[in-house]
């Protein structure tokens, strides 16, 4: 019978011997060797490693963008990849953010509605409660002003924080930022981490953050280096 100390020790996020490799012409490309990672509810984590060493590759199976090779994955007591496509899409949909490099906001939608199309994306509606967390989650933001500007209006820094807001809408268990910062100039970086990692301690979600930048790493509690298909900590 399953003990059930055990299970509450369970960590939300368990990647075991992961793999993949992308076919060629010649021999296979082999990106990930065997990735192991174990992470709490509200854990975070800064992932590094040099240009093509597997970083999104690895952030878009998480989120199950993407096939593994081999090797498992759970995420919040379930096997992602033994779901069909249907329930695999739901999956997704509820219990992983994401955050880009390249916001990906709708350009005809406003702020407010880019942030509810995580609501709307499997044919939903979007209830009283939800809408007052999409506010909510603009308000911590700082974007309560700009609710009817389009992406467009916006600057670099204030369309990362909208994609944050819309990361968080559906209170997913799992957020994966590759490269937050990355388009960033320093002050408007330095202020998207600073909510970044406000959401996260806020509604305690799991944070996966790749990034180049040291200053962003050294803010998060653990921090890992993908080096040669493999993650291993950095001291
Ligand atoms: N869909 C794909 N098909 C073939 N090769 C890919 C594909 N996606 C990524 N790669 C290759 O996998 C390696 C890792 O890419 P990526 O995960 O984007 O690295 P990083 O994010 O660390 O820069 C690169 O050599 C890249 O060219
Ligand atoms: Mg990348």
């Amino acid at each position: 019978m399953a003990n059930s100390a055990t299970l509450l020790d369970m960590p939300e996020l368990s990647v075991v011997e992961l793999t993949k490799q992308y076919p060629t012409r010649g021999e296979p490309l082999v990106v990930l060797r065997g990735v192991n990672l174990q992470l709490g509810a509200g854990e975070n984590l800064a992932i590094l490693g040099p240009s093509g060493s597997g970083k999104s590759t690895l952030l878009h199976i998480l989120g199950t963008l993407e096939q593994p090779t081999s090797g498992s994955v759970r995420l919040a007591g379930h096997d992602p990849f033994a779901l069909d496509e249907r329930q695999q899409a739901r999956f997704r949909n509820e219990q992983v953010g994401f955050v880009f490099q390249d916001h990906h906001l709708l350009p005809q939608c406003s702020v407010l509605e880019n942030v509810l199309v995580p609501l709307l994306a499997l044919g939903g509606r979007v209830t009283a409660e939800q809408l007052d967390r999409a506010k909510e989650l603009l308000e911590k933001v700082g974007l309560t002003q700009r609710l009817d500007h389009r992406p467009a209006e916006l600057s670099g820094g204030e369309r990362q924080r909208v994609g944050i807001a819309r990361a968080l809408v559906r209170r997913p268990t799992l957020v994966l930022a590759d490269e937050p910062t990355g388009n960033l100039d320093r002050k408007s970086a330095a202020e998207v981490a600073d909510l970044l990692l406000a959401v996260h301690e806020h509604f305690r979600t799991i944070l996966i953050v790749v990034t180049h930048s040291n200053e962003l790493a050294a803010r998060l509690s653990r921090r890992m280096e993908l080096n040669d298909g493999v993650l291993v900590p950095i001291a």
